[in-house]
């Protein structure tokens, strides 16, 4: 049995995993409230939160699974990229927890920790496939060939990520932070044609994404809104629909260039229904198998680190002790 610490960003997580890649417990305290005032995560803030709440996460997530920590069988953590304050907390509670029984320490890559939320029983997809993953921090088509850690990239985002384009046009339409879900929540009543924004199609292939240019067209046009509900509406469906074209139309792109017959889509971004409605249309329409990512295992959590830990060479005691975080990949 695996239980995994995820504390990358502003979710302080864990999670026990059996051998057979069963889910036994899952537990995310997120710190969103705390940093909603600032409009984004304060990184010293986010550390000293999570020192509070990872002890108390690691033992919900034990009484969850109804088992004692005498039942772990090896303990893992995400080891980077995040906020290295923030990992280095997770990595230091993780090895604390290992070496206090003598048991070996597993590092998993956020990324591959992502990509893991597909693996997990009842209905674990298995590579090869190609993946769109799309974050806060992240957002890049990849090509991954087996379980472990290892992927190609073919094609990523030149500037913000998918998830930072939603949270900053959240905040532009006044919505709060983190933004997706709201903005996603009010586009609902908007029209998605209102407005047109212009997408960039950039670099390698076309393979690249661009999303800066995308919010600076919104400020413009929320400018010259003006500021009633049904223009923020309108507004928030023709920026989500810009947003989901461009992330579709290369992803399928990265499916022709790459000849993949699946594709998996993962990420706090993958939770967006019109995002996943419209990738559903056209892999049917392409004849592309897709997978999904769980909704519940779209955004951060450690249930997906402990999927990852099952593929990841494990250190064994006491070699992890000098084991250090990275910011970047
Ligand atoms: O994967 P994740 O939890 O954290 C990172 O590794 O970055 O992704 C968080 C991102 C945030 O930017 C959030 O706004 C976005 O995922 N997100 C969404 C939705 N739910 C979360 N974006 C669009 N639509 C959603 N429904
Ligand atoms: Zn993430």
């Amino acid at each position: 049995m695996i239980l995994a610490i995820e504390s990358s960003c502003d979710e302080t997580a864990a999670a026990l995993v059996d051998d057979g890649g069963r889910l036994l417990s899952s537990v995310v305290a997120s710190q969103a409230d705390l940093h909603a005032r600032y409009g984004g995560v304060v990184p010293e803030v986010a550390s000293r939160r999570h020192l509070e709440l990872c002890v108390p996460v690691v033992e919900r997530a034990l009484e969850d699974a109804g088992v004692g920590f005498d039942r772990v069988d090896a303990v893992a953590v995400t080891e980077g990229p995040g906020l290295i304050g923030a990992l280095l907390v997770g990595l230091a509670t993780a090895k604390a927890l290992a070496f206090a029984r003598r048991l070996p320490l597993i590092p998993v890559g956020h990324l591959h920790g992502h990509v893991a939320s597909l693996y997990l029983e009842p209905e674990p997809v298995a590579p090869p496939f190609l993946v769109l993953l799309a974050s806060g921090g992240h957002t890049l088509l990849a090509e991954v060939d087996d379980h472990g850690p290892g992927m190609r990239v073919v094609g990523q985002t030149l500037d913000d990520a998918a998830g930072e384009a939603f949270d900053q046009g959240a905040r532009l339409l006044g919505l709060g932070y983190p933004g997706g879900a709201a903005l996603e929540r009010l586009a609902r009543d908007g029209d998605d044609h209102a407005h047109e924004f212009a997408v960039a199609m950039a670099g390698r292939e076309g393979l690249d994404l661009s999303f800066s240019g995308l919010k600076t067209a919104l400020r413009t046009a929320v400018l010259a809104a003006g500021g009633d509900d049904a223009g923020r509406a309108d507004l928030a469906a023709s920026y989500q629909r810009a947003l989901v074209r461009s992330l579709v139309s290369r992803t399928m792109r990265a499916l022709e260039v790459t000849g993949r017959d699946t594709l998996a889509v993962v990420g706090g971004v993958a939770a967006n229904g019109v995002l996943r409605a419209a990738l559903e249309q056209e892999c049917a329409r392409a004849g592309v198998r897709l997978a999904l990512a769980p909704l519940a295992l779209c955004s951060d959590n450690a249930a997906m680190i402990a999927s990852a830990a099952r593929f990841c060479a494990a250190l064994p005691y006491p070699e992890y002790l000098a084991r250090d975080a990275y910011a970047t990949a």
